[in-house]
Parts: structure tokens; C-alpha cells; sequence
């Protein structure tokens, strides 16, 4: 996976599918390539740095710097930056010696992917260090032999004797000089990750998270596409980050036409200082580089996020079709309300159900009471476990909505401790949904969120928490940090986070936690490190879900997203769709309901029955299946279609927005199947060959209305 070529100083790394070539120059890191795998590590007279040539730029600047940095002439974006102790920012770093190692260890403080056998990777560390400042860094680089996934982390080291301030650290990949087209995922709340392509320039382009959560704008993802690069064709470079945070995530053209694609704490909102002998581990990134296209990102991306990022019990094991109150009472429930929709969630084949917000201190609305995790027990009519117990009694497990990270003006918790929110004195403290951020990077700040947590953890059979967050940082400042680290805060506030969510997690194996900010403003892989789900958006419209899945997709796998069924006229967006397409579009993550199921008529109450039931029967394969987008719903007049396969079949969802009267007949083409083995969905009368489903593809019915919708469960009935 890692050989090093001494002679020639050349790393040579070498995933399943990609390489990557580092080597020494003069000192410096070199980063040479990065792209389709290279057999060996014959390269002898490729490896030459442009010369300085008629330049008016030094021939620093043109050589492919793996870690560039303020030196020499270099004029780019920076990989790491430090306002050292002379109030300069030069810095040389210089290669000191590597390590090549089997396995990969986990970061200090932070979520990363892992290994579960050391010969599953190799890991390659890099020492560099400036001689004059003493700021040494060392790179980490993670190939695995089965995943086609660069991970890449960095910790700064301060080993000089004065001071300095760590002001931007960012992970950097290089790539071959072209011309491109960027993707992005653009957003808002309840508009999440919408797939952005535009041309690449000549300068540079960032996306970034200022929030104090990676949050609903801009996601920490960025790809750089050949040009016209498709679902299943063209060259994907691609990252992401491991954390929850601020991020900033870009590319940069520099003199010799070569793209650097950088992923990394955003420095607007981040510095440290860093006093000598002090260490910075710096967030895991992910690089993923895909010969075919963006289905080839997402079936690279897929199965590690599924399997080397999330963990624990629930990592591989079937997800409980759920029934949340949310959208079905808000704040206005009672113990009977609840029972009600719990006994129809039982009759039709519910396993979980879900107690969202308003149980707790006097939260009959939103302006209240976060902090005070305190039972409500006036309203659920007793004991929490009581309530608890009777759900079990119908046969379904319990779980219950949390939103941990903060706390209301309105609140015993607020009265007694003013300062434990994030502020800056003398200032408004401004308020979003009526509440405040806990400081999360005080220690007696997260013993509290520990404990108060746990206590109610403790108290009841809960097999699910729904952990939530439902505001970003303003004033984002700890009250407790002296001037010169102020802008520690926010990256203090993910350190505690993540101290809480290991040590709860590990508390309590056995339940499934789902993460959720106002939907999905902070799915990440941070985030899906402590909790394999996350609530992918408060927009639970059918339509506007073909377009929000879609996004995500490219880099999470359905089983990490929370995919509800909610009634019509639509909570969002006022839209109506027929009951059988919110069923369907469901199916394509965690799939559960999210309305007030003892109020729907008897057709749709069977409906949902008959959707439980297939749900059962397909989730492995819709769950542990690769699943590959067919049709783009940005591109194709809304159309969207999905497949979902595995061995034993092939699971297709074809979708579309409006009826056309005298429609073009349109094909989707299903991809990823056993060509010479036969396939049959006997509901629709279709027995074809994997070939013939491949090339010439299954024929996109006429539409019964808008918004209609198609299932194929086409059963592998005879094989190659
Ligand atoms: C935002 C979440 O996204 C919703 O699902 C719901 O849990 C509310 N918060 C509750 O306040």
C-alpha cells in the first residue's frame, strides 16, 4: 500500500484504485501526483520541477508544493499558516525523517476513521520542521488496501522556545493541471446539500462554514470534475472533513495551471496559540480520486463512511423503522396523544418510537426550558419510564429527542449560570429560536450536559436519543478564555463536543443515536463517527427529498440518512403528494413516518402497512447494498431515479414531478448488475437479463398525477 523508494526519495502510495507520489527535493515535500493508479513505481525522468524559465516568479513558486506555506516567493493559498514570535508568518518547512507503519492510530481529541485489523492499511508519517521558529508539523497519510480513500491529518508541534499562533491549517492534494468543473453542495434550512456544478476559473473558490457547525450552507465537501463528467463517466477528485465545525473547503489555481484542493478549520473563525512543547492535532480530511464518474465517488465513499467512519453496535445492524411525534403534535401532546399514535405505528409494523421535543421542563413552546433535562410528568402523564414501558408494552422500542448543546434565557439552568453560554461581554447575547449556545469548551460545561443527559438516560428503557442543535454561533466567544485565545473558542466548543459524545456513546452501546441540527445542518463525518444517522432535513416534502437526497448521497450512504414519511398539504413547502411517493422516496434512507398516523384514512394506513412490510424485506439490501444514482432530479425536468443493489436483487426508484400529456417515452438505464443472470420483478411482469436492463433499461411509466412514483424489486432469479 506504501512503498518508499529511498534511492529516488519517492513515497509511492497506492490505493485500490488511485496513487499518490510524495518525494524530497532539496528538502522540500514534493507532492508529484495524485490520479489513476500507477502499476509500479517507474517514473524515472518524470519527476522534474518546472525551471524558472523567462518567469518574473521565483521557481519556488512553480514546484508542487505538498505543504505550501509563506516562503520564497510562493504566492498561493497556504496549506499551513503561524504568526510566529517576530510577527511574521515565513515559514521553511523542511523534511526531518518518515515512518511507514501498518494500521493507523486514532487522533487526539478528535473523530477519525479507524481500522479494525493494522494489515487493512498502512500509514505513512512525515516530520517537517522550520529551523528557525521551531514549528514542526507532522503528516499523516492513511491508504487502505480495500477502500479507495486517502486520509490525511496533520498535528503542528511548537518545538522552538518562544511562542507562536497557529492562524490556518489546511489539508492539501494537488492535481494535475486541466481545465475542470467544480460540484458543491449549496443550502439553507430545509434546502440542504443541492448539487452545484460550475466552471472551475483561473483563481480561487471556497466554500466555508463560519457557524460554528459545518451547518445548512455549504457543506464540507468540495469535487473537481473533468469536464462534462457524468453519473458514470469522467475523473472525480474529491474531499471532505472528519469534524462538526467551522471548515473551509477550496481550490486554488496556481501560475502553472495545477489545482490545490484544500479542506480545513476556517481561519476567519480559528487561531491558536501555541506556547513551546505545545501539540495541534488538526481534523482528518478524506481524498478520494474516481476514474467513473460521480456514482464511482459515491461507491467509493459509501461503504467506508458506512463501515471505517461510523461505529458501534448499530453500525451494521438493520435500522428501526420509526414513528416521531414531531410533525404529528409539536409541543401539544398528551400521555393519550402519544399513545394513539404509537398503537397505529405498532399495528402497522413500527419498531421505534420517537418522543421529539417538549417533554421537559415547562416546553410547551419553543422559547423555554433548554438546559433543564428535567421530566415533564404532568404532561406524558407519569414517570418517563412509564411512558417508556407502555410503548415497549405495544411491542416497540422508545427513543428521545435532546437538543444538549444548548440553553434558553428562560431556564433554571440560564438563572444559575449566566456565563456558560458562548458570549462576548458587553454585548447582546443574540438569540435564534429564543436560545443561547452552552460553552461547550468549559469542562464543568460538558460534566453537566454529561450527567443531565445520562441521569435521564438512566431513568427509562430509551433505545434512541435524537441529539439536536438548533442554532449557529453568534458571538461565538467563550467568556472563559483570556483576550489572546478568544479565537480558540469555537474550535474548543468540537473538542468538548466530542469529549461528551465519546464518553456518552460508550456509556450507553446499546442505543442508536441520530444526529440532527434544524434538520441537516450538521451532517458530516464528525458527527456520524459518534452517531451512524443523521436527520437529513425538516423538509420532509416527497419532491423537494428527491433533490435533498440526491445531494447528499454523493458522499453519505442511505443508511446514515433519516428519511420520513409526513403528511399532505406538506408542512414546508404546502405541497400534496400522493401517500405511495412519500412512501417511496422515504425508502431511500432511514425510512420511518412523521405525522399523526391515527388520523389517516384506511387506504393510507394500508399503504403504510405495505410499506413497513417492504422495508423489511429490503433493507439489507437497501441499507448494505451499493446504491447508485440513474437519473438527476437538478437535470432531468425533476426526474429522479435510484437503485439500490446486492447480490440476491436490484431495488429501482423512478420518480417524476408532473404529468406530461403525450410524454416522450423515456428509458432508465439500471447499472451495477450481473449481465448474463436473469432478473424478474413479477408485479410489473418483467423477466430480462442484467445486460438488457443495463443497456436497454426499464421503460419510465406514464404518470397516474404529479408527483408520481415507481418501485422494481427486481429478484436475481437465475445467476451467471
Ligand atoms: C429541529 C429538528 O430538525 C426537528 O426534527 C425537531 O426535532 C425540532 N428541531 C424540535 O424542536
Amino acid at each position: 500500500m506504501i512503498h518508499y523508494n529511498g534511492d529516488k526519495a519517492v513515497f509511492h502510495l497506492q490505493g485500490p484504485t488511485y496513487s499518490c507520489l510524495l518525494g524530497v527535493r532539496d528538502g522540500v515535500l514534493m507532492q508529484w501526483y495524485w490520479g489513476g493508479k500507477l502499476p509500479d513505481d517507474a517514473v524515472e525522468g518524470l519527476l522534474e520541477c518546472p525551471g524558472e524559465g523567462a518567469s518574473f516568479d521565483s521557481a519556488f513558486s512553480r514546484q508542487p508544493l505538498a505543504v505550501p506555506t509563506q516562503e520564497k516567493g510562493y504566492m498561493g493559498q497556504r496549506a499551513i499558516s503561524v504568526r510566529n514570535a517576530a510577527g511574521d508568518d515565513v515559514l521553511s518547512l523542511r523534511y526531518q525523517g518518515h515512518r511507514i507503519f501498518p494500521g493507523k492510530k486514532p487522533l487526539q481529541g478528535l473523530p477519525s476513521s479507524y481500522v479494525e485489523q493494522e494489515g487493512e492499511a498502512d500509514t505513512l508519517e512525515i516530520d517537517l520542521k522550520d529551523a528557525l521558529t521551531g514549528v514542526a508539523v507532522t503528516l499523516r497519510y492513511t491508504v487502505y488496501a480495500d477502500y479507495d480513500v486517502l486520509a490525511r491529518s496533520m498535528t503542528v508541534t511548537n518545538e522552538g522556545s518562544e511562542p507562536f499562533e497557529l492562524t490556518d491549517a489546511q489539508s492539501a492534494m494537488r492535481l494535475p493541471a486541466g481545465r475542470y468543473e467544480l460540484l458543491h453542495l449549496k443550502g439553507a434550512w430545509a434546502r440542504e446539500r443541492q448539487a452545484r456544478r460550475v466552471p472551475m476559473g483561473e483563481g480561487s473558490f471556497a466554500v466555508k462554514s463560519r457557524r460554528g457547525a459545518s451547518g445548512h450552507e455549504n457543506s464540507p465537501f468540495l469535487a473537481v470534475l473533468a469536464p462534462h463528467t457524468t453519473e458514470n463517466q469522467g475523473e472525480v477528485y474529491a474531499m471532505t472533513h472528519v469534524y462538526s465545525g467551522s471548515f473551509s473547503a477550496g481550490v486554488d489555481v496556481g501560475i502553472d495551471g495545477a489545482p490545490v484542493m484544500m479542506i480545513g478549520l476556517c481561519g476567519d473563525v480559528f487561531s491558536w496559540r501555541m506556547a513551546p512543547g505545545e501539540t495541534f492535532q488538526c481534523p482528518e480530511a478524506l481524498f478520494v480520486y474516481a476514474p467513473d464518474g460521480l456514482n464511482g465517488l459515491s461507491h467509493r465513499m459509501h461503504p467506508f463512511v458506512r463501515q471505517r467512519i461510523c461505529r458501534g453496535q448499530w453500525r451494521d445492524q438493520p435500522r428501526p423503522i420509526l414513528i416521531n411525534n414531531w410533525e404529528a403534535t409539536y409541543f401539544d401532546f398528551s400521555f393519550d396523544k402519544l399513545l394513539a399514535i404509537a398503537k397505529r405505528g405498532a399495528e402497522i409494523g413500527c419498531e421505534l418510537f420517537v418522543l421529539d421535543d417538549g417533554w421537559f421542563g415547562k416546553r410547551d413552546i419553543d422559547n423555554c426550558s433548554l438546559g433543564d433535562w428535567v421530566v415533564n410528568e404532568k404532561k406524558i402523564g407519569g414517570s418517563l419510564r412509564h411512558l417508556a414501558e407502555s410503548i415497549q408494552e405495544l411491542g416497540m422500542r422508545f427513543g428521545l429527542w435532546f437538543e444538549p448543546e444548548m440553553v434558553s434565557p428562560d431556564s433554571d439552568l440560564y438563572r444559575a449560570h449566566p456565563d456558560w453560554c458562548l458570549h462576548v461581554n458587553g454585548r447582546e447575547r443574540t438569540e435564534a429560536r429564543h436560545q443561547l449556545i452552552l460553552d461547550m469548551g468549559r469542562r464543568e460545561v460538558q460534566d453537566y450536559v454529561l450527567e443531565s443527559v445520562s441521569a435521564v438516560l438512566r431513568s427509562a428503557p430509551i433505545s434512541y436519543v435524537k441529539w439536536d442543535m438548533n442554532r449557529n454561533m453568534m458571538e461565538g466567544f467563550s467568556a472563559a478564555l483570556p483576550p489572546e485565545r478568544r479565537m480558540e473558542s469555537q474550535h474548543r466548543y468540537m473538542l468538548g463536543l466530542y469529549r461528551v459524545l465519546e464518553e456518552i456513546t460508550s456509556a450507553f452501546p446499546e442505543v442508536l443515536f441520530e444526529s440532527c441540527s434544524g434538520g441537516g445542518g450538521r451532517f458530516d463525518c464528525g458527527m456520524l463517527c459518534y452517531m451512524p444517522q443523521t436527520w437529513t432535513s425538516d423538509d420532509t416534502d416527497a419532491c423537494e427529498r428527491t433533490r435533498i437526497q440526491y445531494g447528499t448521497s454523493l458522499i453519505y450512504p442511505c443508511s446514515t440518512m433519516g428519511a420520513h414519511v409526513s403528511a399532505v398539504p406538506n408542512h414546508q413547502t404546502g405541497r400534496i403528494t400522493p401517500f405511495h411517493t412519500r412512501c417511496n422516496v422515504a425508502m431511500g434512507g432511514n425510512f420511518g413516518f412523521e405525522l399523526d398516523l391515527s388520523r389517516l384514512s384506511d387506504e393510507d394506513l394500508a399503504e403504510a402497512k405495505n410499506a413497513v412490510a417492504m422495508v423489511k424485506a429490503l433493507r439489507a439490501t437497501m441499507q448494505q447494498g451499493e446504491y447508485t444514482r440513474l437519473l438527476n432530479p437538478f437535470e432531468s425536468d425533476g426526474r429522479a431515479a435510484w437503485q439500490f443493489t446486492d447480490e440476491s436483487r436490484a431495488v429501482v426508484c423512478m420518480y417524476a414531478p408532473q404529468q406530461q400529456p403525450n410524454p416522450q417515452p423515456h428509458r432508465v438505464r439500471l447499472a451495477g448488475l450481473d449481465a448474463a443472470a436473469t432478473y424478474a420483478d413479477a408485479a410489473h411482469g418483467i423477466t430480462a437479463s442484467g445486460a438488457a436492463l443495463m443497456n436497454l433499461g426499464l421503460i419510465f411509466p406514464e404518470g397516474r398525477g404529479d408527483h408520481d412514483s415507481w418501485v422494481y424489486v427486481l429478484e436475481k432469479v437465475s445467476k451467471s
